[in-house]
């Protein structure tokens, strides 16, 4: 038992220099918790809505901690119920759901990712590693329409992923001379989009990945498809615009075999989306973004849901973030098949790696 005894809340900056939204917890006993929203750039059209940072701060103190205050932190789905009930933004309902399950798992003395895995009886591992390490589209000033070009180690520890992840990394940062993108990716131009799969696929310990994020991509689909058929990916995430079903659905027939078609914007963490997609049978991976959705349980229902139809699961992180590592543990609980973390580069993602790294080496 944790009784809720205070929510506060306050604007913070986030990796972007943009405000974004903390809050603390506390129970009776003295607990004291804290967390906050991330945020992304390339946003698709049907995740939940965030309020802007200050109407969020006001929507925790006047409507959020009134109701909670009482509320047990340990019994999460009851937390999360009252949240969505509330219909807060979802920057308010995320940083609020994140900190309770932090405070239920400080109360119980039990690692973050365990309380979690206990609460929605997962089973917990390490997840495999999709680490960013081509930054193009929305998310850099760069020639490269595609947004991210991802390194996925082959390795069955965080430890090893992280080792061939650095020698990747450094080797084309060196090579390439390049800067730091928003999420910590390397940034460079190119003679085209195909170029820096030719630089990766040199590597032989390491899978293929990308985010088109096609939302932003000015491409029909016929070139889409032909440039696609070339890259032999691993993973492919939003190949197609938010309601293009139809050619998700060409391209899994065509390479779902071999690859993971995953859907981000297409889905959004929203299960009335994901039942478009399996009917439609557009993807067989999907990307999960407990803020898309609003809450952890929601979150998890997403993943439960999407395991049940045999689709991969793929936890990420978001363009904007802050120091809080709640994914990383999010996505040990549930054992996802792929992390998106980011390059590593920049606090706010090495924060994430070196979470994974301390739960491998200490608690699981
Ligand atoms: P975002 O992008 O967090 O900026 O929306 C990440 C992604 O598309 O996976
Ligand atoms: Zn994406």
């Amino acid at each position: 038992m944790a009784t809720i005894s205070s929510l506060t809340a306050r604007k913070i900056l986030n990796s972007r220099g943009e405000w974004t939204l903390s809050v603390e917890l506390g129970d009776e006993h003295g607990i004291r918790v804290s967390g906050s929203a991330p945020e992304g750039e390339s946003k698709g059209t049907f995740e939940a809505e965030y309020v802007k940072p200050e109407h969020a701060v006001e929507q925790v103190q006047s409507v959020v901690a009134p109701t909670l205050k009482g509320m047990d932190g340990v019994d999460q789905l009851a937390v999360d119920r009252k949240l969505v009930e509330l219909e807060v933004g979802a920057n308010v309902s995320i940083a609020v759901s994140r900190v309770c399950a932090r405070l239920g798992a400080e109360s119980r003395r039990m690692p973050l990712w365990k309380h979690i895995s206990e609460i929605y009886q997962t089973k917990p591992a390490a997840p495999r590693l999709f680490i960013n390490v081509l930054e193009g589209g929305m998310h850099a000033h760069n020639n490269l329409v595609f947004q991210e070009y991802l390194a996925i180690p082959k390795a069955n520890t965080i430890a090893r992923s992280v080792e061939i992840g650095r020698r990747v990394y450094k080797a084309l940062r060196d090579e390439l001379k390049a800067d730091v993108g928003d999420e910590g990716g390397l940034v460079a131009n190119f003679k085209d989009a195909l170029e820096p799969l030719g630089l990766l696929g040199r590597e032989a310990d390491i899978d293929l990945g990308m985010d088109a994020a096609a939302n932003n991509v000015d491409l029909p689909p016929a070139e889409l498809f032909a440039l696609y058929r070339q890259m032999k990916l691993f993973y492919l995430e939003d190949p197609f615009k938010e309601n293009d079903f139809e050619n998700f659905k060409k391209l899994k027939e065509e390479m779902g075999e071999k690859s993971i078609i995953a859907g981000d914007d297409l889905t959004t963490t929203n299960i009335t989306r994901m039942q478009k997609a399996k009917e439609e049978d557009a993807i067989n991976g999907v990307i999960i973004k407990p803020d898309q959705i609003g809450t952890l349980t929601q979150a998890i229902e997403a993943v439960s849901q999407a395991r049940e139809w045999g689709w991969a699961v793929v936890v990420s992180h978001r363009g904007g973030e802050t120091n809080d590592d709640f994914v990383a543990d999010l996505a040990w609980a549930v054992a996802a098949d792929g992390l998106k973390l980011g390059g590593l580069a920049r606090g706010e993602r090495i924060a994430k790696y070196n979470r994974l790294l301390a739960i491998e080496e200490n608690e699981a």
